[in-house]
């Protein structure tokens, strides 16, 4: 049985490696997710791990004044397809609304089909397009949004 888990600096260690892989240029350093996971007050990290406790997958949201803002999903390429990923934006939508959140946001690349489907398949809409947003002014974001209330 897969585990959903607070993150720790360990699991950052861990999906350190394929960070650059999984997120190109929106890569985050490992400074960067020790900075975010210590934001305990408005971050809220999780990992999935195996039943060995390796690490599969990870998430976290940012929530701030009833709005909660997904930041990042991953999961390792040999985990995908088997409910991870939606497994894990459950976890981090209740703890959104154990904080008061009504509503959540989320930015995607235009280019991303697999996760463009997971979060439409979770009741996200597409609202808008911000051009521009990747890669350098080059890939646009689709914003994603989606009630709590
Ligand atoms: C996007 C990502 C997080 C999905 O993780 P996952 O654990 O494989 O997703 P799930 O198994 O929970 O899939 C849930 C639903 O999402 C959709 N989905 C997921 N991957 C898909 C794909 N490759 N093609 C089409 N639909 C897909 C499906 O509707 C799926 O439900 P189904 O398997 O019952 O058809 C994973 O592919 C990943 O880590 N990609 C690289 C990093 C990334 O792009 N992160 C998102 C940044 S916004």
């Amino acid at each position: 049985m897969t585990r959903i888990v607070p993150m720790t600096a360990a699991h950052v260690d861990a999906l350190m490696p394929h960070e650059r892989e999984m997120f190109g240029t929106e890569a985050w350093s490992r400074q960067g997710y020790l900075e975010e996971v210590g934001e305990g007050g408005t971050r809220y990290y999780v990992a999935a791990e195996s039943d060995d406790g390796d690490l599969l997958g990870w998430a976290g949201v940012m929530i701030v004044s009833g709005v909660v803002e997904i930041l990042t999903v991953g999961v390792l390429p040999e985990a995908r397809r088997a409910g991870l990923a939606r497994l894990m934006l459950a976890d981090l939508l209740a703890e959104a609304r154990r904080r008061e959140a009504r509503e959540a946001f989320l930015e995607v690349r235009i280019d991303n089909d697999a996760a463009r489907a997971l979060y439409r398949s979770e009741g996200f809409a597409e609202i808008g397009r911000r051009r521009g947003y990747y890669d350098g002014g080059r890939v646009d974001a689709v914003t994603m949004r989606k009630s709590l209330e």
